[in-house]
């Protein structure tokens, strides 16, 4: 950390991109802008294949700083990274690496999409952890969106900016992602977690049962979405679906899964197995969410990890560890890996009164069993990207 930022890093976020933007502006910011990251509770590798999932919006986020400017150009500051970037938003090629891609690529969409882009100078910050599988990615494009959107004076339509911002992501960033992590940080709701149908962006938000905690537990390793297996496993999801013949394997249910699973070789059988479960478990779970039965949920949680790691194949060893270790702990009702899997964190719901205890326990044993030491968050479900009056 610079000598700069290590002098702004006392007080929260909010205040640490305020004190700064006055700091190298002059003047205070106009204008707060936040996107959350995202936990995801069940349903992961479904989104692409137009299929269910069921994240919440967390109170970790990326947050702006900003102040329209006249001459149509960007400027941001990020203190994370400790450089400024500068712009021209209506022009501009992409190809380039970096944070402020994701910023440019937002722009590019916006633009694209027939909208105004106007200039600003901002100040970002954020406590999604990277890589993790919280989308700090998405998180910093819905904060750009609503940046551009207030700067620019046109209408915040949620599920419209997730498009936007997934466009950015798979065509200027270069990401192949589905549409979960953009449509939870633009729509999330305060208190629930969010049941979406990937196909029709049709959203249920369904209230988090009170005395219940949701618990993000990084495994302190990482991993990288460009260049994994996530672009192999979408590819073997269209295959076994061109073998149903059908859009997508969302239309694929699980009787007629089981009658034509001898057409489909070993690997992709298994990778549309998943898909096909996992979808059912999302509605299940829900459903029982909805009902108040964590028992359910937790037991329908420990099933998609399983899932996750013998069918889909994208856990790893310490993902396994921490899943195993959360789900062995009193008051845990059922864990598992959450995003794009390889790295990063697992989820837990556990009583709520137990949490504490959870997480120190949890800590202790992965610790033993890893030598690595885990990043534990009690999140809460939080509002989706917003923007204020600064
Ligand atoms: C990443 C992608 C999402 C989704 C998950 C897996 O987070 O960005 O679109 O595919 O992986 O569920």
């Amino acid at each position: 950390m610079s000598e700069r930022a290590a002098l702004t890093s006392t007080g929260g976020p909010r205040e640490r991109v305020m004190r700064e933007f006055a700091s190298r502006h002059g003047a205070p910011a106009a204008f707060i802008a936040r996107g959350p990251g995202r936990v995801n509770l069940i349903g992961d590798h479904t989104d692409y294949n137009d299929g269910f999932v069921l994240p919440m919006a967390i109170d970790r986020a990326v947050w702006i700083a900003l102040r329209p400017r006249r001459d149509g150009r960007v400027s941001v500051h990020s203190l994370d990274f400790d450089e400024t970037r500068e712009f021209n938003p209506s022009n501009g090629t992409r190809g380039e690496k970096g944070w402020v891609e994701y910023v440019r690529g937002v722009a590019w969409a916006l633009r694209d999409s027939g909208r105004p882009v106007c200039g600003w100078d901002g100040v970002t910050v954020g406590d999604v952890p990277v890589g993790a599988g919280l989308s700090s990615s998405a998180a910093l494009e819905l904060a750009a969106a609503r940046a551009f959107a207030t700067s620019c004076a046109f209408a915040w339509e949620p599920a419209a900016m997730a498009l936007l911002a997934q466009r950015a992501e798979n065509h200027w960033v270069g990401v192949n992602c589905g549409i979960m992590d953009q449509l939870i940080s633009a729509a999330g709701k305060a208190g629930h977690a969010m049941l979406i149908d990937c196909r029709t962006l049709e959203t249920r938000a369904v209230p988090l049962p009170e005395g219940t905690a949701v618990v993000v537990l990084d495994t302190a390793t990482r991993r990288g979405l460009v260049g994994t297996a996530y672009n192999e496993r979408r590819s073997q999801c269209e295959a076994a679906a061109a073998v149903f013949g059908v859009p997508a394997l969302r239309d694929v249910d699980l009787a007629t899964f089981e009658r034509r699973a001898p057409e489909l070789n070993s690997e992709t059988r298994r990778r549309a197995r998943h898909v096909v479960t996992e979808n059912a478990r999302v509605l299940a779970a829900a459903e029982a969410l909805a009902a108040g039965d964590v028992h359910t949920v937790g037991r329908l949680m420990t099933e998609s990890h399983a899932s996750l790691r013998d069918d889909f194949e994208v856990s790893r060893h310490e993902l396994d560890i921490m899943a195993d270790v959360a789900a062995a702990q009193f008051g845990c009702y059922g864990a598992r890996m959450t995003g794009a899997g390889f790295g990063g964190c697992a989820v837990a719901l556990v009583d709520g009164a137990a949490a504490a205890d959870f997480s120190r326990d949890v800590a202790r044993e992965y610790e033993r069993a890893t030598e690595l030491r885990p990043a534990i968050y009690v999140c809460s479900a939080a509002q989706g990207a917003s923007v204020e009056q600064a």
